[in-house]
This record gives C-alpha cells, sequence and structure tokens, in this order.
C-alpha cells in the first residue's frame, strides 16, 4: 500500500501539502522536506490504551554486553557491544569507517551471527580488503542491498545479531520519492532500523558520513534516535585515528579510542600517552607537557605556545585543540597576578596529536607554555603540569590528582607542577613535586 506523504519545514516543522520553495509558516526559503503523513500498520497495531508501571515493578536485566574483541571501541563503548543498541558512527570519508567496522564483524562473527550490509562498495571490493585486512573471510556475510524495505525482510528471515549498514545514506525507503541521502530518507530508514533493533534484539550499527559543516547529515536528526553516537576523526595527514563518544546511554562520553591505520588496517594503540608528546631531542621553549583526562583514562598531552610581538592593535589569540576565550581569560591572570603582560604580544597555542581538550585541568599547563615561549627559556626537562587557574590567581585542585600523577611517574617524568590541594601526603622518591598554591609561585619556580 502506497503510503501518503506530504511536506515539512525542516526549520518551524510547519506541514504544507504541495512543496514550494518557501515556507509559508516562517519565511524560510528551501526548507521544505518530503515526510510521511500517516502510518496505517502500525496505528492499527496500537492497543487503545499504554499501561503506566512503576519503575520498581519493572525488571531490571543489566543489558549483556559482548566484547567485540576490539579493546578500543569496547572502551568508548562503554565496555562492551550491548545487545539491541544502536550506534551511530559519523566521521569524514576515507576516515576509516568501512575498516573499522569490518575488523569488528570479523572479530565478533566467532562469538554472534553477524551480517555486513554495504551500499557504498560492491561485494567484491569488500571482499578483496577482508582478504587483505586477512580476516576469516568465511565466517564474514555479507549483502548488498539499498532498499530499507528488502533489507528488513531479509533481516527478519535471517535473524542476525549484529548488523552493520554501511552507510545510511545509500538506504531509500519505498515510501518515499525523494533521493537516497536526502533528510527525510535518511530519518525514515534509520526509523525503521531501529525499530527493527529493539523488536529483534540485533545489534544495529550505522555508519554515518559527515556533511561539509561537520555535522551527520540529515542535521542531527539521528542523533536522538540512536543510543551510542561515536566520531572518528583524525588528522589526514597522519596515520593515528581517534574514536569518541559524544552520547552513550550505556557508559561515559569523553571516552577515547585511539587507533593507527597501517598495512593491515586499523591496529590499535594502547599506550597513547606516547602519541600525544612530540619528540624533542633537547628542551625547547614553548613547550609544556599536562595531564588531562579522557573519560576513565589519564593522558599525557603536550600544549605549545608562541608568544610573539604584535603590530596589531588587537593582538591575535589563536587556539588549536582549546577555547579561545579560557586563553584571553588566563593570559588576564597571568597579567593581574604574576604581572606579565601579553597586551602587545601575539598568543598562538597548539595541543599536540589533534587531540581537543575541554577540560580545566589543562590551564596550569598552558600559562607555563606561553610563559616559557614569553621569556624563550625551555621548562626543565620532564615536566608534568596539571592545575586549574582561578581568576583570583589561586591554583584550583583537579579530580584524579592521584592518577594524573600515576601517569606521569609511568613515563618517567621526574617533576610535577600541580595543585597544593592534589600534592600527595607523602612524597614519591622518583618525583619531585612542586605543589603550588597561587600562580604568582608556579612563575617564581619556573
Ligand atoms: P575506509 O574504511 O574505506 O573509510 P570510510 O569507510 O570511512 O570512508 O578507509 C579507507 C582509507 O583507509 C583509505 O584511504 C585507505 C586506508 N587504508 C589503509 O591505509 N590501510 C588499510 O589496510 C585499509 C583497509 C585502508
Ligand atoms: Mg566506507
Amino acid at each position: 500500500m502506497k503510503q501518503k506523504t506530504g511536506y515539512q519545514c525542516t526549520e518551524c516543522g510547519a506541514s504544507a501539502a504541495k512543496w514550494s520553495g518557501q515556507c509559508a509558516d516562517c519565511g524560510a526559503w528551501n526548507t521544505l522536506q518530503e515526510t510521511l503523513l500517516s502510518r496505517r500498520e502500525t496505528r492499527a497495531a496500537r492497543p487503545a490504551r499504554a499501561a503506566i508501571e512503576v519503575a520498581a515493578d519493572v525488571a531490571m536485566a543489566s543489558e549483556p554486553r559482548t566484547a567485540t574483541g576490539i579493546s578500543e571501541l569496547d572502551r568508548v563503548l562503554g565496555g562492551g557491544l550491548v545487545t539491541g543498541s544502536v550506534v551511530l558512527l559519523g566521521g569524514d570519508p576515507g576516515i576509516g569507517k568501512s575498516t573499522l567496522l569490518l575488523q569488528t564483524l570479523a572479530s565478533l562473527a566467532a562469538s554472534l551471527k553477524t551480517l555486513y550490509l554495504t551500499g557504498e562498495e560492491s561485494l567484491q571490493q569488500v571482499t578483496l580488503r577482508a582478504a587483505r585486512l586477512e580476516l576469516p573471510v568465511e565466517r564474514l556475510r555479507l549483502l548488498s542491498e539499498t532498499c530499507v524495505e528488502q533489507i528488513l525482510e531479509t533481516c527478519r528471515a535471517d535473524r542476525p545479531q549484529a548488523l552493520v549498514i554501511d552507510s545510511i545514506q545509500t538506504l531509500y525507503s519505498e515510501s518515499l520519492q525523494s533521493a537516497p541521502g536526502s533528510v527525510s530518507q535518511v530519518r525514515e530508514c534509520a526509523a525503521q532500523l531501529v525499530r527493527f533493533a529493539k523488536q529483534s534484539h540485533t545489534a544495529l550499527f550505522l555508519v554515518g558520513h559527515v556533511t561539509k559543516e561537520g555535522t551527520l547529515a540529515g542535521p542531527r536528526v539521528l542523533e536522538h534516535m540512536v543510543d551510542t553516537v561515536l566520531y572518528f576523526e583524525g588528522d589526514p595527514g597522519s596515520r593515528f585515528r581517534v574514536i569518541r563518544a559524544v552520547k552513550n546511554r550505556f557508559g561515559t562520553v569523553n571516552e577515547l579510542g585511539v587507533f593507527a591505520m597501517g598495512e593491515r588496517g586499523l591496529q590499535e594503540v594502547s599506550n597513547p600517552s606516547a602519541l600525544f608528546l612530540s619528540q624533542h631531542s633537547q628542551p625547547v621553549s614553548g613547550s609544556a607537557i599536562m595531564v588531562t583526562r579522557h573519560g576513565t583514562r589519564p593522558l599525557l598531552v603536550e600544549a605549545q605556545a608562541l608568544v610573539d610581538g604584535s603590530h596589531l592593535g588587537n593582538p591575535r589569540r589563536v587556539t588549536l585543540g582549546l577555547e579561545q576565550n579560557r586563553l584571553s581569560m588566563l593570559l588576564a591572570v597571568l597579567h593581574r597576578h604574576a604581572g606579565i603582560a601579553m597586551y602587545d604580544q601575539d598568543v598562538f597555542v597548539n595541543v599536540v596529536g589533534g587531540v581537543r581538550i575541554s577540560e580545566t585541568a589543562a590551564d596550569l599547563a598552558v600559562l607555563c607554555a606561553v610563559y616559557s615561549s614569553f621569556r624563550d627559556q625551555p621548562l626543565r626537562g620532564q615536566t608534568a603540569i596539571f592545575g586549574e587557574v582561578g581568576l583570583a590567581g589561586e591554583i584550583r585542585p583537579v579530580p584524579f590528582g592521584r592518577e594524573r600523577l600515576a601517569e606521569a611517574r609511568k613515563h618517567g617524568f621526574t617533576r610535577a607542577i600541580l595543585p597544593i590541594a592534589n600534592a600527595p601526603r607523602k612524597a614519591p622518591s622518583d618525583v619531585e613535586i612542586l605543589a603550588a598554591e597561587r600562580l604568582g609561585d608556579v612563575i617564581e619556580a619556573l
């Protein structure tokens, strides 16, 4: 049966019977998109009244999790793949989404019935890649199809336990006329697949392409339909890839999984601290090592600063991997509480390795890097730094001080600058601890 379709404005949500270039309600241009008007089969199946339940009576089964065999992926998923969960994997073309999921499915195939749906590449291309990656091809089950109704029909009969859709933008539903990849098609196909996954307890991976603006195509419509949203990122020039959870109903966000793309596909990097430190043969000015935390693990990351005399009335404050306003604020604190003025200096700060730092524990290290560049004096070798800087010039404690210090020791750092409230009661023998109370103390010690 053909379903009725209409048009809906993506800006204001007004509906219209016919397409037009401008929304009659809000006046926005090119925002009318085809949508499904009625969904007769679900309406008929619905019971007359929905039942209200008390939370205490709801049966609580802990979510069964399956290890994917790729521990960096398990980490971002919150400790393995949850049965019946829907995971959206977004990323730029060519970053390695297909490679990662092919490797994951091949590994899962040892314990689960899996199916890899390819809408972009041919079966031959996928098989060739699997063979090159030396994956067990006899266990890989593939399907090449783009009509979502057909796919669901096949899956209902086949009952896979883990299903990969590569990619959601190539699918189309027969009930809509718009082209595959359009917002309404993406939304409709994803909705049907999510419903299937929930009913059949299939673990579902959806691959989604990122648009030029950096959002998943189908402006965020997919993000709230799924349980977990993962982004696969990396510097195109480097072989390292970072996978990050931006939403997870079954675990924490901010976890990082780190991979290196090599000859044999994606390899896990289990000790990523070493990766975000650049190797200098001798100490250089403007470089400071901070101990940040991503999810459940501490990470050593290098902050680099360059301070240079400015000829502009409004000197430049440029940051990469760090919030720019935070830098402006830190420079103001540096002026006010340590007497070091930067109003005639351009300040550039870069976080090495393409990591994005959002926690305030990086403050102190950033200021140390800036100060070191300003004075053109390297910090003494092997110093790890963490601590938040307050507007009153105080160094505030940060969570997980002990773990951060332990990570620095593990990597052979011999000196640590940290907030006084994070200082261990008994100083370890192998690290010289500089417990700072005020920013002035740190600048003096440098
Ligand atoms: P792919 O998984 O096809 O990316 P996506 O699905 O996100 O578009 O990854 C393709 C890139 O990865 C391609 O540029 C080549 C590189 N690559 C390797 O370097 N080594 C490998 O073993 C494989 C399979 C891919
Ligand atoms: Mg691909």
